[in-house]
Parts: structure tokens; C-alpha cells; sequence
């Protein structure tokens, strides 16, 4: 037993110690061992829709510009002047050839280039112009620019391992390219930033946290298949990625977007999708999907829509949070409406859904004060027996946990052995072209 997983397997038991949501020394150690270590999450291609414009965000606590340069490449610059510190750029986003450094004039061009320093006449002709400093690696898949800074971390594709299958699963579902929708979400939580990776991919707590939710929904005249519901497994997809699937047209429970049940349009999209991808793969859309991409991707497939969450840790009890809307741009206008409202009114800060998680999560930390009286998180469910694990077990956790535990101890702790799930969770995509990076 480490100091933060008890992983029993003759119990069975799987416990997760308090401390690594409290401790200082925890928290700097994940900033030097995984987050300095791993690819990380920066943004969508598609926020950058022409040359020249930016975005800023942090990542792993540093300032980064995204952008594209003066031909429309993807760059990625550190958001630190090299001259003496300053941040370049203090702009959420905008369009700009050139940055300049509000505190002595350095100029930048959108490809990182130094062009002009004020009164440069007084450094000697040997002074090197130093352009904007770079993260080790920046690579992308399937429109989700990643970055690292291990200048040896593996391939990006090789780290996403089995998540790539489910990034596919929903990249075609454009013909056109999914598209981030302008604006974003963006709250705080006072909470470890775990506890959000947890509830993210946890099917457990749907019903009871958010009661309101599913009594409006039947309220509405929606009538909840719960044996469609219930129909979802979790799967370890390797390097700490986890998935609740749900079954074939589980997505279509509340009316959502990518469902045969409903509109012409709908049906004319699965029409085309079933001639293109074959019914094995189509069968895989429909259903529903919440991912985490170790280790503070998420990306969730379910309801109205495909929300992406970037989830930052900030201190050891409190994290910030930014979530995009990523949709088909082909679709009519009532249906992106339908999905931004979603959007907002059920993953918003303010929605139906977000603030229950939000209360969950700070409830725990607050209790967490008594972490050396009640050291240990239970989160065995689904350890028992033979059958491939749910969605409303804990196995996804389990997996991610595993994967933070040998970066934080050094520790490996082999998976768990589980039937395979059935043929419908796991067809493979049809050999048309992979998804390319893009970037
Ligand atoms: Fe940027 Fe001096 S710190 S120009
Ligand atoms: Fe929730």
C-alpha cells in the first residue's frame, strides 16, 4: 500500500488517502512529476479562425499564448517577454501581426520573432535578438492542440493510446471539421482539482446530485429509458485515459442532436453517416461518452452536446475551470440552438447540472479539515465480480488514480482484469483515413 492508494485486490478494495487532496507538498510534487512531464491540453485548432489571432490561457500554471502566424500555422509561445518578464500579451484574444511588450516596447511578430527593441542602438552588434520562447513540444490530434514540457515525452498519438478511438468518435461526426463555438465558461471551484477529474467520468452520483435535473427532464413529457440509461460500461484506455460508453443511441435519451430519433435532419445525418462509417461505428456515435484525458482533459459526449473541460489546479483546494461547446457547423439553426442552450443551461456555472457537482465537490474539501481522522476515499464499487464493469461504477477512477500514483510514488499497480465488454462498445472505426494532426 502506498501512502495514497490502498489497492487490495484480495478484498477486494481500492481507497484513496485524503491527503492528496490537502497537501501542499502533494500538490507541488504533481506540478514537477506530472504536469512538467505528460502532454498537456492547450486549446481547439478551430478557436484561431484566421491568421494572426490569439488566445491566451495558462497552462500548468504558466501564461501561454495560442495562436496562428501571419500564414495561419498553429504557434505556441510562452507568455513571458524574454527581455526581463513582462507578459506580452494581456488580452483574453484578439487579431494582431505584431505584440508588443508594454513594459520597455520589445516588438514580436505572430511568429515569435523579435523585430524591434527601442533605442537598440545602444546594445553592442553581438546582442542576440531572442524571439518568444517556445513549450518543448506542440502536436495535435484530430483538432486538440496538446503541448508538453518534456522536450522526451513520448508521441502525442502514443500517449493518447485507446483515447484516440473516442476523440475519433466524435470528430466524425462533422463532415466539415467540428468546431469550437465562441465564448466560454469559465468558473473556479473551492476544491482539489481531482475531485473534479473524479465526478467527470463518475456515473454514481448522477441521480441522487442531480434529482432536479431528472425530474424536470420527466416533468417536461421526456420518458427516461432506464434500461437504456443503465446500459453504459467503463473502460481503461491506457496511460490514465478512462471512458464511461454508453450503448448504442444511450445519447439519444434526451432528444440530443446525434440521435435517429427525431427531426428529418437528424435522420438525414445518420442516413449519411451509416453510408460512410457502416453501422458498427454509426451504432458507437449514438451513444453517449465521458472521458478524462489524463490527466485534466475532459471531454463529454452526453445530452445535448460535446463539452470540453480544461480543469487547472490552482492551489491544493482550488482549481479554475474553462469549457468550450464543440459542434458540427453543417447543422440547421434550431439544432445549434438547441445545443447552446444546453450548453448553458445544464453545463453552465449557472446551469442545472454544474453548480450540484460544484456543491458536491466543495462539501468534500471542506471535510477534508478531518483528513487524519478519516484518512481514506472509498472507491471500490465494481471490483467485485465477474462482469465488465458500468458506468455507474468506479473503475474509470480507479484507472486515473492509478496512473497519478505511479507518476507521484513510482509505484505501478497492474490493471484490473474485467470481461470485455461487448463487440457494440468497441467496433473498430472502418479503414478510412485516421484522423491527422492538424496543427
Ligand atoms: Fe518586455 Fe522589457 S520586459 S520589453
Ligand atoms: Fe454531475
Amino acid at each position: 500500500m502506498s501512502q495514497f492508494i490502498d489497492d487490495d485486490r484480495e478484498m477486494p478494495r481500492f481507497r484513496v488517502n485524503r491527503k492528496a487532496m490537502v497537501d501542499p507538498d502533494v500538490f507541488a510534487k504533481e506540478r514537477d512529476e506530472i504536469f512538467d512531464q505528460v502532454w498537456l491540453y492547450l486549446g481547439h485548432e478551430t478557436e484561431l479562425k484566421k491568421p494572426n489571432d490569439f488566445k491566451t490561457r495558462n497552462v500548468a500554471g504558466r501564461p501561454m499564448i495560442f495562436g496562428r502566424d501571419a500564414k495561419g500555422a498553429i504557434q505556441v509561445w510562452l507568455n513571458s517577454c524574454p527581455h526581463r518578464g513582462a507578459m506580452i500579451c494581456r488580452e483574453p484574444a484578439g487579431n494582431a501581426r505584431f505584440m508588443t511588450c508594454f513594459y520597455h516596447g520589445w516588438s514580436f511578430s505572430s511568429s515569435g520573432q523579435l523585430v524591434a527593441v527601442p533605442g537598440d542602438t545602444s546594445y553592442g552588434p553581438e546582442f542576440e535578438r531572442p524571439g518568444l520562447a517556445t513549450p518543448a513540444r506542440v502536436d495535435s490530434y484530430a483538432g486538440f492542440v496538446f503541448i508538453s514540457f518534456n522536450p522526451d515525452v513520448e508521441p502525442l498519438v502514443d500517449y493518447l493510446a485507446g483515447a484516440t478511438d473516442f476523440i475519433d468518435l466524435i470528430a466524425d461526426q462533422s463532415e466539415q471539421g467540428m468546431q469550437i463555438v465562441d465564448g466560454t465558461h469559465e468558473y473556479s471551484v473551492k476544491a482539489n482539482w481531482k475531485l473534479l477529474v473524479e465526478n467527470s467520468v463518475d456515473g454514481y452520483h448522477a441521480v441522487s446530485t442531480h434529482q432536479r435535473y431528472f425530474e424536470m427532464v420527466m416533468a417536461s413529457g421526456v420518458e427516461l429509458d432506464g434500461a437504456k440509461m443503465g446500459q453504459s460500461v467503463a473502460l481503461d484506455l491506457g496511460n490514465g485515459h478512462t471512458v464511461i460508453a454508453g450503448g448504442p443511441d444511450t445519447g439519444g435519451i434526451f432528444g440530443r442532436p446525434l440521435s435517429e430519433a427525431g427531426t428529418a435532419e437528424k435522420k438525414a445525418r445518420f442516413d449519411a453517416f451509416r453510408d460512410k462509417y457502416g453501422d458498427a461505428w454509426v451504432d458507437r456515435m449514438s451513444g453517449s461518452r465521458n472521458m478524462v484525458i489524463f490527466p485534466n482533459l475532459v471531454i463529454i459526449d452526453l445530452v445535448m452536446g460535446v463539452v470540453v473541460r480544461k480543469i487547472d489546479p490552482v492551489s491544493p483546494d482550488y482549481m479554475e475551470v474553462t469549457a468550450w461547446e464543440l459542434v458540427p457547423p453543417e447543422e440547421g439553426a434550431e439544432l445549434k440552438r438547441q445545443r447552446l442552450d444546453n450548453f448553458l443551461t445544464f453545463w453552465g456555472p449557472g446551469g442545472l447540472a454544474s453548480p450540484d457537482d460544484v456543491e458536491a465537490l466543495e462539501t468534500c474539501q471542506r471535510s477534508f479539515a478531518s483528513h487524519r481522522e478519516l484518512p481514506w476515499s472509498d472507491v471500490s464499487r465494481g471490483m467485485a465480480g465477474e462482469q465488465h464493469p458500468s458506468g455507474s461504477e468506479e473503475l474509470q477512477m480507479r484507472t486515473w488514480w492509478r496512473r497519478w500514483n505511479e507518476f507521484m510514488t513510482g509505484e505501478v499497480l497492474p490493471p484490473e482484469e474485467h470481461l470485455a465488454p461487448a463487440a457494440m462498445y468497441t467496433a473498430p472505426r472502418p479503414s478510412l483515413p485516421a484522423q491527422q494532426p492538424t496543427a
